[in-house]
């Protein structure tokens, strides 16, 4: 439930509705698809095999199963990765808090009641482009991940979230049907569902592998420092099958009521990070029309389910790099969590501001924030799953694997044949394949 927890956060509700738009739709979901199936699954049960075998946190998993190789560079590598992406996830964290903000008081409720149709989509720019509030509301959403962090409560924050998130869940299949009663919504299901097949070039299928990494929380050892607390009788391959299909419907929930709402709404559906942010006070609008004070509930109630779901995800990510520094320095966990939190909180304002206030923060022609998402999802998530893959394959021996899809003998594994050759072959190849493809030097 806590792997399942850190699957489902912005990924699912933010980015994913946000890459399919940019990439064509039903296209993008197609290869998605299968990117989660041939790809993800085969470097999730990796993952499991090698946290549970070592039986500790990813920083040190590879030098407790292979002492002194070069192995361990992938365990630092999967620290780097999380400490890039806590930068930029941290910003939309902080969106998420200004918009609970927002319905809590009312704002929504008087756009809708002032009539002008754009109303959702200025505010969100004027917020967006603000010099201030993005940076006040991404130091609010660090503080509280640090806290949680520091104080190590955050087994408290899971079996909240274990009770919480079946209520996250409610809301968007309520939101679903709703959307299904607007105007754009066959536009937006036709957008999402009907395949056409000539919008697949090399950027989508980078894009959906990088999205099914970074959705699943692959590629960055935190599923293999969960696995390390899993039990001897935990079935591996059936978690794994069960965390994918929940990630992967919660996404696919999302879609269904982005899109609709964005193509009643007349905004389009490549318009970025926005996407989540402007459909979804255009749904609770058009819902309850008059009935403003349940369009005040329901919406106040997701912003703050939304925040529980977030929170989930920046802990493990913040987590995962705090405790390789407790693990390898011998810092305290405060000191840890501090610098953790000092660093990424500055690079944050950064990343905050190039979407915004500064547009000069570019890399290359990328503002800073999309340059940081560009290079962790698409090439260091998927980097991570090559190198875990070659590990589990190559480097693990196979009695190993064998022993933990079976639970040492206890169970049986049927796939265990086509396991082995996926994680031998066909991941790594695969993945090198679509890094080859992005950079030109295959033409498929
Ligand atoms: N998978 C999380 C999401 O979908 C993000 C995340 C990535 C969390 C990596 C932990 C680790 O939002």
């Amino acid at each position: 439930m806590a792997s399942a927890g850190s699957a489902v956060g912005l990924g699912n509700l933010w980015r994913f509705p946000t890459e399919t738009g940019q990439h064509g739709g039903s296209a993008f979901l197609i290869v998605y698809l299968i990117c989660v199936v041939c790809l993800g699954l085969p470097v999730m049960i990796s993952e499991f095999v090698i946290g549970r075998s070592a039986h500790v946190s990813v920083g040190r998993a590879y030098s407790v199963l292979v002492p002194g190789s070069r192995w361990k560079w992938v365990g630092r590598l999967e620290v780097l990765t999380p400490f890039l992406i806590l930068c930029y996830y941290n910003v939309v964290a902080g969106w998420t808090l200004r918009y609970a903000w927002e319905s809590a008081t009312g704002g929504f409720v008087k756009m809708a009641s002032s009539g002008a149709g754009n109303a959702y989509e200025s505010f969100f720019a004027s917020f967006v482009s603000s010099a201030w509030q993005p940076v006040v509301c991404l130091f609010l959403f660090m503080a509280a991940t640090h806290f949680v962090v520091v104080q190590g409560v955050s087994k408290g924050i899971e079996r909240w979230s274990k009770v919480l998130m079946p209520g996250l869940f409610l809301i968007l299949v309520f939101l679903v049907v709703s959307a299904l009663t607007m105007s754009g919504a066959a536009e937006g299901l036709a957008f999402l569902f009907k395949p056409d097949f000539s919008k697949v070039d090399a950027s989508v299928v980078l894009s959906a592998m990088g999205q099914a990494f970074f959705s699943l929380s692959l590629g960055m050892g935190i599923l293999t420092t969960y696995a390390s607390y899993f039990n001897d009788d935990a079935d591996l391959g059936k978690s794994a099958l069960s965390i994918s299909a929940i990630d992967t419907f919660v996404a696919i929930l999302a879609g269904m009521f982005i899109f609709p709402a964005v193509f009643t709404a007349g905004v389009a559906p490549s318009e970025g990070s926005s996407l989540l942010f402007i459909a979804l006070p255009n749904v609770f609008q058009s819902v309850f029309g008059d009935l403003w004070i349940l369009s005040y509930i329901v919406s106040l109630a997701f912003y703050l389910l939304l925040i529980v779901a977030t929170l989930t995800s920046t802990i493990s990510i913040h987590e995962a790099v705090t405790s390789y520094l407790v693990e390898s320095f011998e810092w305290s966990r405060r000191k840890a969590a501090t610098v953790v939190s000092c660093l990424c909180g500055s690079i944050g304002v950064l990343c905050a501001l190039s979407i915004g206030a500064v547009p000069e923060l570019t890399i290359g022609e990328m503002s800073l924030f999309d340059a940081f998402d560009y290079v962790t999802a698409k090439w260091l998530l998927p980097m991570g799953g090559l190198f875990i893959t070659l590990f589990a394959g190559w480097r693990l021996s196979k009695q190993i694997l064998l022993s933990e899809m079976t639970n040492r003998g206890t169970k049986s594994f049927a796939l265990f044949k086509l396991l082995v050759f996926a994680i031998k072959w066909f991941c790594p190849v695969g993945i090198v394949l679509v890094f080859l493809n992005e950079l030109d030097l295959l033409s498929f």
